[in-house]
């Protein structure tokens, strides 16, 4: 079964306190998505495996870690998960970035596909798949099987809130991939928005609407 974290950490938790506010702004609520992709990111990343590499400082030759294996990966579900890349980028600056385009019909709220473009060398690559919110799960599972019908096979998900529904879609469909959650909310209203959450993520990132 999938590993799945929900952040704990008080700056993480303050900042989703202020996006939750109705009153808040997109430039704020921008920058602020961006502060959290970027904390979560380094909560995110404390497993990744290292190396030893053999270097010269000024003084002597010494042994140092780097990370190992091709760069990280990380694939915005648009819109609302371009929010999220900025802030990725700021702790993984060499990261490959590719991006999935899906939306949620409002009816079915079931997902609809509509462009997939990945970096290369994907399938040997670490990937963050990232999106601020994790509902009914049916956007992250379907970018998930897209990227895994691409024959990438570590992938990890990253979400600002996520409802109960989505985590336990999460886990049934895709239980190797470890998700990562900034707060984990009550659960869904009639319209499959998650309560109390913080309202249409991709609406108040580029305030449309
Ligand atoms: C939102 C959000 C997720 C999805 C979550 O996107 O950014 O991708 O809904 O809902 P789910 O877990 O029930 O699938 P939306 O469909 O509103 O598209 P947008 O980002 O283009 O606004
Ligand atoms: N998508 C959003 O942007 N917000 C929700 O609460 C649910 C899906």
């Amino acid at each position: 079964m999938s590993k799945v974290t929900v952040m704990d950490h008080p700056l993480i938790r303050h900042k989703i306190g202020i996006i939750r506010r109705k009153e808040v702004g997109s430039k704020d609520f921008r920058q602020m998505i961006s502060e959290i992709a970027m904390l979560m990111c380094y909560e995110a990343t404390r497993d990744l495996k290292l190396q030893d590499v053999e270097i010269e400082t000024p003084i002597c030759p010494t042994t140092v870690k780097e990370l190992q294996g091709k760069k990280l990966a990380v694939v915005p579900i648009l819109r609302a998960g371009l929010g999220m890349v900025e802030g990725m980028l700021e702790m993984i600056p060499a990261a490959k970035v590719g991006h999935i385009g899906l939306y949620r019909d409002p009816e079915t709220l079931k997902p609809v596909e509509y462009y997939c473009k990945l970096p290369a060398d994907s399938s040997e690559r670490e990937v963050f798949v990232v999106d601020p919110m994790l509902a009914t799960g049916g956007s992250a599972a379907a970018a998930i099987q897209m990227l895994k019908d691409k024959g990438v096979k570590r992938i990890r998900f990253m979400c600002i809130i996520a409802a109960p529904e989505g985590v336990a879609k999460m886990q049934e469909e895709h239980p190797d991939v470890d998700v990562y959650i900034g707060a984990l909310d009550d659960h869904l209203n009639d319209h499959g928005y998650i309560v109390p959450g913080l309202g249409d993520a991709g609406d108040r990132i580029f305030g449309t609407k």
